[in-house]
């Protein structure tokens, strides 16, 4: 596939990239609303990494809860970095959200009144986290994807995106290629939506798929376009010792404890309220620093204990099956017999494609770009700030999902037009294939991918300075100069995972840029970014957004934007 005689282009009113929960919404009031829509995907659906959402999806539900308390639980965990219009959207239409899903047959877990179960999640005034198990996320993917398949969406499945098609401001496309046999493709529309997903896959500990590479941000950030808050990586506390691997908070919302090779319930210091419940930066946080002061368990003495022994062994069976498996699978450790060992592991990106409250894609903190939209973790329409709340994520990716769907089909009846693709339009994807392909240097993916992770999680993890930052940022520098000479053995065009996970690299390279240089401008600490040469929040330096942008030779640059306040004034976060 080196010249474009033989690309295909396909027209739609609307293409979404990614089949996860923002994307699976949106196709489906699209496609109800009568739009022709295409949905790409480099996975089957069902294998997206919304199902690997364990814990819950908030809403408030509870009788002594409120959409206000909710509102203001996220923005202080956000450490007053959220949008306050976004997170009031969120958190009041979270519960017609719940019982939309619901009715489409997500068969979520029953309290003893047969009401949906809602468990306490971490940083939470009152329990709000609504679950099916430990699979809720499995349970809502599987219901929107039956329903969005039954209203007739059109699925690219093992698809690759390769470029954004984006000319005088306006969105109008996507190349792409099949993975299957490598066959080109333009996929022509007057909407176009991101609902990619994550990116933790950039950390050597995370809890994500391998496909959450995040090459949607870095495709973005190629056209000019700028990534938002890209500094705030979130840090789940519990992640299997060694691998990462998610122990949903839904461990600790059950009454699990965490304890050091001391014995010591650590959390009396850190979050002497809130204990194990308090948000994920400051779980995360304190487990390190019992790690770092020489407290930790296991081989290499990285981890914490959890202990759920104390529990019925009834809540265990019934509620968590998902985790005692993975921990019997993973560590040969029952939870019903004996503590685990856990550890902080890279878990979500509170930061990506900056949009409007309407899912709309921004060129800067103030203008959009005509006919592209975002939704879900890839995007940053700011509800989670410096740092999400756990549960909150699932909800996003729902609720925005649908929300951008419904304003697509306002634009598209709107009469947005069409402006028509060419197979040159294939031509950067084209180049860049043949680039790859036909490099012969020494220089090996998976060498380079395992140096980008392990300087991320050591550089740029639970614990910043200037100094490993900017070590970090020469090391991605020389990586992508190395990344220049790389060679892959295979040359076919089917199933060419060398390929792909050469391009992927290419991407991950670009967005960690990004991240480290947010955390080196930002000289402050908050939520999830904490730097130990600048401990404190700093609202009258910092309290922004960070929006940069990248150049042809990997610059960045960046300028401030404004966070919304609207009903909660910052104030000094404790838990
Ligand atoms: O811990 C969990 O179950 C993860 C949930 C989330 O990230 O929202």
């Amino acid at each position: 596939m080196s010249n474009n005689t033989n690309v295909r282009i396909y027209e739609y009113d609307a293409v979404i990239v990614g089949a996860g929960l923002a994307g699976l919404a949106a196709a489906k009031e699209l496609t109800e609303a009568g739009k022709r829509t295409a949905v790409i995907t480099k996975l089957h659906p069902l294998r997206s990494h919304s199902g690997a959402a364990q814990g819950g999806i908030n809403a408030a539900l509870g009788a002594e809860d409120s959409t206000e308390l909710h509102e203001f639980d996220t923005v202080k965990g956000s450490d007053y970095l959220a949008d306050q219009d976004a997170v009031e959207l969120m958190c009041t239409k979270a519960p017609e959200t719940i019982r939309w899903a619901e009715h489409m047959g997500a068969a979520f877990s029953r309290d003893a009144e047969g009401n949906i179960a809602i468990r306490p999640f971490g940083g939470q005034s009152k329990p709000r986290a609504c679950y099916a198990k430990d699979r809720t996320g499995l349970a809502v993917l599987q219901a929107i994807y039956e329903q969005a398949f039954r209203a007739g969406i059109e699925v690219f499945d093992e698809w690759y995106v390769a470029d954004l098609l984006y000319k005088n401001d306006k969105v109008y496309g996507v190349s792409a290629y099949n993975i299957r046999n490598s066959e080109p493709a333009i996929f022509n529309a007057k909407v176009v939506m991101f609902a990619t997903g994550g990116h933790a896959r950039a950390f050597r500990f995370n809890s994500n798929a391998h496909a959450n590479t995040g090459d949607s941000l870095s495709i973005v950030a190629r056209h000019g376009l700028p990534l938002e808050d890209m500094e705030f990586v979130q840090f789940h506390p519990s992640g299997l010792g060694g691998s990462g691997v998610l122990i949903s908070e839904a461990a600790r919302g059950e009454g699990g404890r965490l304890f050091n090779a001391l014995g010591e319930r650590f959390m009396t210091k850190y979050a002497p309220n809130a204990m194990e419940l308090a948000s994920r930066d400051v779980v995360s946080r304190a487990i390190m620093q019992e790690v770092r002061e020489g407290r930790g368990v296991g081989k290499d003495k990285q981890s914490v204990n959890i202990d759920l022994t104390h529990l019925d062994p009834q809540i265990i069976l019934t509620r968590l099956p998902e985790l005692r498996e993975l921990a019997i699978a993973f560590q040969g450790q029952d939870m019903l017999k004996e503590p685990i060992h856990i550890s902080a592991t890279a878990h979500y990106s509170m930061g990506g494609i900056p949009t409007t409250i309407n899912c709309e894609v921004r060129k800067n903190p103030i203008q959009t770009v005509e006919g592209f939209y975002a939704a879900g973790e890839c995007s940053c329409v700011s509800v989670h700030g410096a740092n999400r709340l756990g549960a909150n994520s699932v909800l996003e990716a729902l609720l925005f999902g649908r929300h951008a769907g419904e304003n697509m089909v306002k634009k598209l009846n709107e009469g947005i037009k069409l402006k028509k693709a060419t197979k040159e339009d294939a031509n950067q994807m084209l180049e860049e294939i043949r680039r790859i392909k036909t490099s012969n240097g020494n220089e090996r993916v998976s060498a380079l991918r395992a140096e980008l992770q392990a300087g991320m999680t050591e550089k740029a993890g639970v614990f910043r300075t200037k100094i490993s930052l900017e070590e970090q940022l020469s090391h991605i520098n020389a990586l992508l100069q190395r990344f220049k000479n790389i060679r892959i053995d295979d040359k076919s065009n089917t199933f060419n995972t060398d390929l792909q996970e050469a391009i992927e690299l290419g991407h991950m390279l670009e967005f960690s840029k990004f991240i480290v240089y947010g955390a080196l401008i930002r000289e402050e600490s908050r939520g999830a970014h904490f730097r130990e040469d600048f401990p404190k929040r700093n609202d009258e330096k910092f309290l922004k957004h960070t929006y940069a942008y990248m150049d042809n030779e990997f610059n960045i640059t960046h300028e401030w934007g404004d966070v919304v306040i609207t009903k909660f004034e910052p104030k000094e976060r404790s838990y």
